[in-house]
């Protein structure tokens, strides 16, 4: 079977260039006895791959040293130990790494059905960043019905899914974004208050639009050049979650804040989990959402669609910021 192998980066380049790519021939891989094989229709490209490919987020211990942690496909095998699928099940999945290939294998708790009406490019939009926006916005961010959130990065994959779960949950959502083409689709979204970082002094309009108060909760991905602004844009007992450092997790600010207004900082990432958590967020997921998908809710925001082959530009893409939703790779047939 084929797959989208990278090169180590070379010593020497700029930091920041991306690594070669090229489709490689390996042998198809044998499910363990958890495991399921997935013969791949469509893989989503998500933030962590260039960080992967980059050298700068290395797999970790076990899993695929290849790209892709999400793809839509039909079950091609099974392990001795499964017993909820059976080869020929239609499949979205959360996968260790490895989906930008014909093959994949993953855990088989991470696999989910095809949720009803949505098509396989959709499905393989859903597992990286349903289940990221799930156990951040709605598990250790607790957003409430009621709250106020501020979602930076709301054209992101990740962040045009967090504006749809906020509203769902009816919460006021604010927003940050990089262009006004780009406010304007997070406005379609459903965003409440939509601000350009670029010619928008957000925290001050935060402050403006919320009569001082501040938000109940921030995700955050950018880190770094936000922080300061984070801690003074949140309300009494409000919630910081970081998902990300876009902008370096290293920089000077007053914690003063964090102890006046009882606010609590945390975050996570998703491929850093245990087998196990996976799969209860998987279970949690398909619970909840689910049933707002087959309903036409929620729905994945897909931004373009490359062959697999047209790796390099599709990271391009996703480097150039140019895009709002989803971008995904089309592997097969
Ligand atoms: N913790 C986890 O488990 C987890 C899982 C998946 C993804 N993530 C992270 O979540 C983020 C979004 O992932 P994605 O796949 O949705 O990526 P994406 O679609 O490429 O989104 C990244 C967004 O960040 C914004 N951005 C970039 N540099 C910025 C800056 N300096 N200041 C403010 N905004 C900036 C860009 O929007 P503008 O053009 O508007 O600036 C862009 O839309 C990534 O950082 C990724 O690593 C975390």
């Amino acid at each position: 079977m084929h797959v989208i192998a990278h090169e180590a980066p070379t010593p020497g380049l700029p930091p920041g260039t991306l690594p070669a790519t090229r489709l490689i021939e390996i042998d198809s891989p044998k499910p363990t006895a958890e495991q399921v094989l997935i013969k791949v229709e469509y893989a989503g490209v998500n933030r962590p791959d260039l960080l992967q490919r980059k050298g700068l987020y290395p797999p970790p211990p076990g899993a695929s040293p290849y790209m892709g942690l999400e793809v839509s496909g039909t079950i091609a095998s099974v392990g001795a130990g499964v017993t909820q699928w059976k080869v020929g099940d239609r499949v979205c999945a959360l996968t260790p790494g490895g989906g930008y290939a014909e093959e994949v294998l993953t855990h088989a708790g991470h696999c989910m059905p095809i949720p009803g009406g949505l098509s396989m490019l959709q499905a393989a939009a859903l597992p990286e960043t349903y289940l990221t926006v799930w156990a951040n916005l709605i598990e250790r961010g607790a957003l409430k019905s009621g709250e106020t959130v501020l979602i930076h990065g709301g054209s992101s994959g990740i962040g045009v899914t967090a504006i749809q779960m906020a509203k769902w949950m009816q919460a006021t959502v604010f927003t940050t974004v990089g262009s006004d083409e780009k406010a304007r689709a997070c406005a379609e979204l459903g965003a409440d208050v939509v601000m350009n970082y670029r010619t928008d002094d957000w925290a001050n309009v935060v402050k403006e639009k919320t009569a001082g108060q501040g938000v109940n909760l921030i995700l955050d991905m950018v880190g770094a050049a936000y922080m300061e602004r984070n801690l003074r844009s949140l309300a009494l007992e409000g919630r910081l979650v970081q998902i990300a450092f876009l902008t370096g997790s290293k920089t000077e600010i007053d914690w003063t804040p964090l102890m006046i207004k009882r606010l609590t900082f945390t975050g996570s990432t998703l491929r850093a989990r245990s087998d196990e958590q996976k799969s209860r967020l998987v279970a949690a997921l398909q619970q909840t959402i689910w049933p707002q998908l087959a309903k036409g809710a929620l729905l994945p925001k897909i931004h373009s669609v490359f062959p697999l082959t047209e790796i390099d530009q599709a990271h391009a893409l996703m480097e150039s910021s140019a895009h709002v939703g989803k971008i995904m790779l089309k592997v097969s047939p």
